[in-house]
């Protein structure tokens, strides 16, 4: 018996206030969360009328797309995980490859997001991916196995079970090019066998691996049938309502 799938629409900055009330809206209107966990990660300022919305609908939940790793006090700008959970937030992104790339987010400061999210009882979603370069060189695996284990050998069996992962590899980011369903499932399996190593077998098999990169309403049936993906974080095409919906009703 699989695991029930995961869709989440990664907002990135984009959409204002009434443009993600008539979103979220239009996504209730035409979606079903029957076969499926649906996450919405809005940006920071939108998340309580997001909340608000998803109010007593049934596996539809709102996370936020970062979170410091401080747990309070004179760090201007931030928002810790204890400010998302007393707003209603379930869920956090941790390490996004855009975190890595443009705001230098590194091992240690990951390391500690995850740790104030798990004290304050939000489920961290850590993105992991290699960029094209270390693809085109082949070390897209050794990649990957050593985002997985400088942040993730600070962690606890017990912790796990309220880590999930998404395997975003950049250059498929934005881009319009997806990884191959093949490409994703080897990455996927690949990911669980150092889980596995790591943590054990139950631990390898129980945490959710999503896909993201150029997930869309095409595509998203083919990529969320190959066994190890567990779901899918979607950006571009989780701002449109019409795509977002036929990507959930592809589970
Ligand atoms: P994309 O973004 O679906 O637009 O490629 C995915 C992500 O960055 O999470």
């Amino acid at each position: 018996m699989g695991k029930a799938k995961i869709i989440a629409g990664n907002w990135k900055m984009n959409k204002n206030l009434p443009d993600a009330v008539t979103l979220v809206n239009d996504i209730l209107k035409s979606s079903d969360s029957k076969n499926s966990t649906i996450i919405l990660f809005p940006p920071f300022p939108l998340i309580p009328a997001v909340v608000d919305l998803l109010k007593n609908k049934t596996g539809y939940f709102v996370g936020a797309q970062n979170c410091s790793e401080h747990l309070s006090g004179a760090f201007t700008g931030e928002t810790s995980s204890e400010m998302l959970s007393s707003v209603g937030c379930k869920y956090a992104l941790v390490g996004h490859s855009e975190r890595r790339q443009y705001f230098n987010e590194q091992s240690s400061v990951l390391t500690g997001k995850i740790k104030q999210l798990l004290a304050s009882g939000l489920k961290p979603v850590y993105c992991i991916g290699e960029k094209l370069e270390e693809r085109k060189n082949n070390f897209h695996f050794d990649v990957v196995k050593k985002q997985l284990t400088e942040v993730l050998s600070h962690f606890s069996i017990e912790n796990m079970s309220q880590i999930i992962l998404a395997y975003e590899p950049v250059w498929a980011i934005g881009t319009g090019e997806t990884a191959t369903p093949v490409q994703a499932q080897d990455m996927h399996s690949f990911i669980r066998k150092c889980i596995a190593e790591m943590f054990g077998t139950d631990a390898a098999s129980s945490i959710s691996i999503l896909y993201g990169g150029s997930c869309n309403a095409q595509n998203a049936r083919e990529l969320f049938s190959c066994p190890d993906i567990d779901g899918g974080l979607i950006g571009g095409a989780s701002l449109k309502a019409e795509d977002f919906c036929k990507i959930i009703a592809s589970v």
